[in-house]
């Protein structure tokens, strides 16, 4: 497994490895992996003849306040779990190799940007959009893969790649979970033991949803109200939000739920933002 941290050496390397016509899937991801990550690779392992990782922390996508500085790093931990994954390369840049100091260009998704955790993190998502543009220019992948746990994420790349002509396949995965159902995300390791207890009631909230809503139908609200409550019984949930949202274009809906919808939550636990998602149907 090579590890690249400069652009010259990934673009080399994805060079090599696809002389011959051999095709390139690339799993993007900020470190400290899991087993969420080792399932996008394990997919990318399986449609596509040769996987690059990425591991860059890009501090364009946090905010002031938010967890750059503490964001969990263990990079020989990643490279020893990619290796015995049979990964090809492994980009690593450092924020001044992917960023010139006088960096002027941004893409974003105008409407889908600015809302929902958009409008929680403003920036976020234009950081993600950059960073992503960035990685497929330089590594030139066939397929790239994401998780669906970060479903506005997921809009957001399959949205620029659309509009920016971006010649690839982007491959949403389903999300992995802990056995209590907590979504898999390197940031459960900074909950508190009461924390990580009280987490998995976001799953659960979900689970009563998705098999209520077949058999009761409901409208927006009374199914915000079930899915909050659930949460709000959960120590130390402070709910941040709870939408309700057309599932393929995220617009808001209102009254009687005739259509299949996602289920967005984000709830701090602590100094910890967790979030979650669901798609049900009526
Ligand atoms: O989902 C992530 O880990 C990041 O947002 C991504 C896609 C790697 C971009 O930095």
């Amino acid at each position: 497994m090579q590890i690249c941290p400069t652009k010259t050496e990934i673009r080399a390397a994805t060079a090599k490895l696809r002389n011959g016509g051999a095709s390139i899937g690339l799993v993007p991801t900020m470190g400290f992996l899991h087993e969420g990550h080792l399932t996008l690779v394990r997919r990318a392992r399986a449609a596509c003849d040769r996987v690059v990782v990425s591991i860059f922390v890009n501090p364009t996508q946090f905010g002031p306040n938010e967890d750059l500085a503490t964001y969990p790093r263990d990079p020989e931990r990643d490279f020893a779990m990619l290796r015995a994954e049979g990964v090809d390369a492994v980009f690593t840049p450092d924020p001044s190799e992917m960023y010139h100091a006088d960096a002027q260009t941004i893409v974003e998704t105008t409407d889908l940007s600015g809302v929902l955790i958009g409008a929680l993190r403003p920036g976020h998502f234009r950081g993600v959009a950059t960073v992503v543009s960035k990685l497929f220019n330089i590594v030139q992948p066939d397929r790239a893969f994401f998780g669906e746990k970060d479903y506005q994420q997921l809009l957001v790349i399959r949205t620029m790649v659309r509009d920016l002509d971006v010649p690839l396949e982007i491959v949403g995965v389903p999300t992995v979970r802990e056995p209590d159902g907590l979504a898999m995300s390197s940031r459960n390791v900074r909950l508190t033991p009461e924390h990580r207890a009280a987490a998995p009631a976001l799953n659960a909230s979900l689970d009563w949803a998705e098999a209520t809503l077949p058999r009761t139908p409901m409208t927006v609200d009374e199914l915000a109200a079930g899915v909050t409550a659930r949460i709000a019984d959960a120590r130390g949930a402070e709910i941040q939000s709870v939408d309700i949202r057309d599932a393929e274009t995220l617009a808001p809906l209102a009254g009687a739920i005739t259509a299949p919808a996602v289920i967005l939550l984000a709830v701090r636990f602590g100094q910890v933002l967790l979030i979650d998602q669901r798609v049900v149907r009526p």
